[in-house]
């Protein structure tokens, strides 16, 4: 692999490259899903690797030119779907079983630094915040909620302890006029947040998350995504992901580890299965996190963690408890205007 600083001249830093592919281990061939296709930094590093096949997915269209040029290097070896990966076992139909499918969480340096698509407290546009294939931007969900709704996503969504406030402002501020604009509602946030001296993070960073979360469904999409890859694993294959706060965190924890043989720890909120009611073998609760030199190199893999787990030979079940556990953000991201 390059070494670690070349891959700063990406359009985005791939975050731990060098640990993705030595758990995927491309030199073997096989073949691969890419959930979250980005700018192909994992999607390239693997092809690179002869006897290798890709099907990436993304929801971003704004992905064209990466996939453009993806398609023309590897034509017979690459397949790209404009698609949510909440819909990978629709998407790939027949019976096809793969090595390992990988997902790289959030949202990638071209979305953020493209300031007309308002993911960006620095944006001087509209609150959009939509990824792709959604039906609700940032400015509908401001501008529309009820005080409970918009309170209930910035505190879940965003663990925002001011968010009653917050929430109180916007709905004082859109009475007069609609909230149209980022810089506006970062006023609101300053002017709801009690001074917070010594804070690493920006002050509108928890709001920005959460609404985020909420435009994209970010969190039913990261639960189905896991369910589906789990059909479409061989046995034997690795599912990889890489998320970037901790209710993404949480949530793969649980479900690697409520799933597999000889759970990490015995614990009230792990129940044991039934004996062969396991989709995945001996999962570790190992989280791997960048090194010095890639956070110096990319600050913003600083708040990175990865997680794998290996495909048990067991038949796909539903993992019902999954769903259940995470309910009310479920059914949080249902809420329509
Ligand atoms: C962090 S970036 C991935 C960067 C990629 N690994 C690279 O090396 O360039 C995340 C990407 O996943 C996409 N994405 C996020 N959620 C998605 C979803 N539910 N379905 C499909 N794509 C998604 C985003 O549009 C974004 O392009």
């Amino acid at each position: 692999m390059k070494d670690l600083s070349s891959l700063k001249n990406l359009p985005h830093y791939p975050v731990m490259l060098k640990e993705v592919l030595s758990l995927c281990v491309p030199q073997k061939g096989g073949q691969f899903i890419d959930c979250t296709f980005g700018s192909g930094g994992y999607t390239n590093a693997i092809l690179s690797f002869p006897k290798t096949k890709v099907i990436a997915l993304d929801r971003d269209l704004h992905t064209e030119e990466f996939v453009n040029s993806t398609k023309k290097n590897y034509k017979n070896r690459f397949i790209f779907y404009n698609q949510k990966f909440s819909e990978l076992d629709k998407v790939i139909k027949d019976d096809t079983k793969v090595d390992c499918i990988i997902f790289d969480l959030g949202i990638s340096s071209l979305q953020i630094s493209d300031l007309s698509r308002g993911f960006s407290f620095n944006s001087k546009e509209k609150p959009d915040m939509r990824m792709g294939l959604n039906y609700l931007s940032a400015h509908e969900v401001i501008n529309n909620f009820d005080l409970k709704t918009l309170n209930d996503i910035l505190r879940l969504f965003g663990e925002e302890k001011d968010s009653l406030r917050i929430a109180k402002n916007i709905i004082r501020e859109r009475k007069n006029k609609l909230i149209s604009s980022i810089p506006e509602l970062v006023t609101i946030i300053k002017k709801s947040k009690k001074r917070e001296f010594k804070k690493k993070i920006n002050i509108s960073t928890k709001t920005f998350q959460a609404i985020r979360i909420f435009v994209n469904k970010e969190i039913s999409e990261l639960i189905e995504g896991l369910i589906s890859a789990t059909k479409l694993l061989k046995t034997g294959g690795t599912i990889i992901i890489v998320s970037f706060h901790s209710i993404e965190d949480k949530i793969v924890k649980f479900f690697f580890n409520n799933y597999s043989k000889n759970k990490s720890k015995g614990s009230r909120y792990y129940p044991d299965l039934d004996g062969e009611q396991n989709l995945f073998e001996n999962y570790k609760n190992k989280v791997i996190k960048p090194s010095e030199e890639e956070i110096n190199l990319n600050n913003r893999s600083r708040s990175a963690k990865l997680r794998f787990v290996t495909r048990s030979q067991n038949d796909f079940f539903y993992p019902n408890e999954f769903k259940e556990k995470f309910l009310h953000y479920l059914e949080l991201e249902k809420k329509h205007v």
